[in-house]
């Protein structure tokens, strides 16, 4: 069974045919990251139009990559939400034209879901490297941790459309902090992997950075970003009025401090997670999950069975899309052509008091 999957939820235009649910025939990722730089952020009237002008060449390739006519396509998946709401109806309404057109099914699919999904995929040679578990695939039930530009959710998944959110951020999430951070640092954009790589040559003790007091009660597998992301950025107003500080050395080292704070923030809510629910398989997704502090640390964790995908599939993709959409045709579970985007999921972001 061959769906293809679109990807428009952000600033990148995305699209794959996934075979079975699982064997990638195609993946293409065109990114707008050159377009959105220079605003050192994501511009979602730029990204909608982007999405308009570049779709129908991304499908095309993916199409042609994969040796298909879109008649070899028994079903059509897009992103519908949480997303930019301009960006996703891009995606969407080309899935359902396609669909239609072709007289098959429409999936409407959750983006979070979705990068959940993504280590259920076949990365060949390559899965071994994407799990402390050698080339097994994770089996349900286990934990999710879901982090990315826009989100950080720690949750239950037991199974592919099934999922209970534990924990989630109480402000900023993770991916968005690395961004904030970035911006500011004027280190570039997109921040996460700037800041990875930064870190790299950088002192991770170098500088102490708060940790938030979540860690007992209801806020057991809550996190917050805000004060971690105000500290660093007030660490460089420190840095202009002694200029004999921040240098490029100051600025790895800043990079690598925040980034190990805030890995640990997000792994004591993880580890609290594991330990309270008895779930000893962790699978990651999102952008975030490409981060390498993050992977080593969770392999590191000899206690728990970690999934990861490759970091090109952690970060947005068609691939996860279209396999996830897989799983819902095999079902017969189709979504109606009136299905509309949604930018926000309630579940997925805890609500401010
Ligand atoms: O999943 P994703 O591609 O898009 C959303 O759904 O938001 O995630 C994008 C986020 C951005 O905040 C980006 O800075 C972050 O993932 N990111 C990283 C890394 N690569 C991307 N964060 C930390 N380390 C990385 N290596
Ligand atoms: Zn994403």
């Amino acid at each position: 069974m061959k769906v293809l999957g679109i990807e428009s939820s952000c600033d990148e235009c995305a699209a794959a045919v996934v075979e079975d649910g699982t064997r990638i025939l195609s993946n293409v990722v065109a990114t707008q990251i050159p377009f959105h730089a220079a605003y050192k952020g994501v511009v979602p009237e730029i990204a909608s139009r982007k999405h308009t002008e570049w779709i129908y060449t991304v499908v095309k390739e993916v199409l042609d990559t994969a040796g298909l006519k879109p008649g070899g396509i028994e079903g059509v998946a897009a992103a519908s939400r949480p997303g930019l709401l301009g960006s996703l109806i891009v995606g969407l309404s080309f899935a359902k034209s396609f669909a239609w057109a072709r007289g098959i099914p429409f999936i409407a699919v959750d983006h979070m879901l979705a990068h959940l999904y993504a280590s259920q995929l076949d990365f060949g040679d390559r899965t071994a490297a994407c799990s402390s578990a050698g080339a097994d695939k994770p089996a349900y039930p286990f934990l999710g941790l879901l982090v990315s530009g826009g989100h950080s959710i720690i949750c239950r998944a037991g199974a592919f459309d099934e999922v209970a959110v534990l924990g989630t951020t109480m402000d900023d999430a993770v991916g968005e902090a690395f961004d904030k951070v970035a911006k500011h640092y004027g280190f570039g954009y997109p921040g996460g992997a700037v800041i990875d790589r930064l870190a790299g040559s950088g002192d991770a003790d170098a500088f102490r950075f708060p940790v938030p007091n979540l860690h007992k009660g209801e806020h057991r597998y809550d996190v917050s970003y805000s004060g971690l992301k105000n500290a660093v950025i007030n660490q460089l107003e420190q840095f202009r009025t002694r200029p004999s500080r921040g240098g490029e050395a100051e600025k790895a080292d800043i990079a690598a401090s925040f980034q190990k704070t805030a890995v640990t923030i997000l792994l004591r809510a993880l580890f609290n997670a594991a330990e309270d629910t008895g779930l000893a398989t962790v699978v990651a997704g999102g952008g975030v999950a490409a981060n390498s502090c993050l992977r080593a640390l969770l392999a590191g964790r000899k206690d728990l069975r970690c999934f990861f995908p490759p970091p090109e599939f952690c970060g947005d993709n068609g691939a996860m899309i279209a396999g996830i959409g897989c799983r819902y045709l095999e079902r017969g579970d189709f979504s109606p052509l009136s299905t509309t985007a949604q930018a926000r999921v309630t579940d997925f972001k805890k609500k401010r008091p």
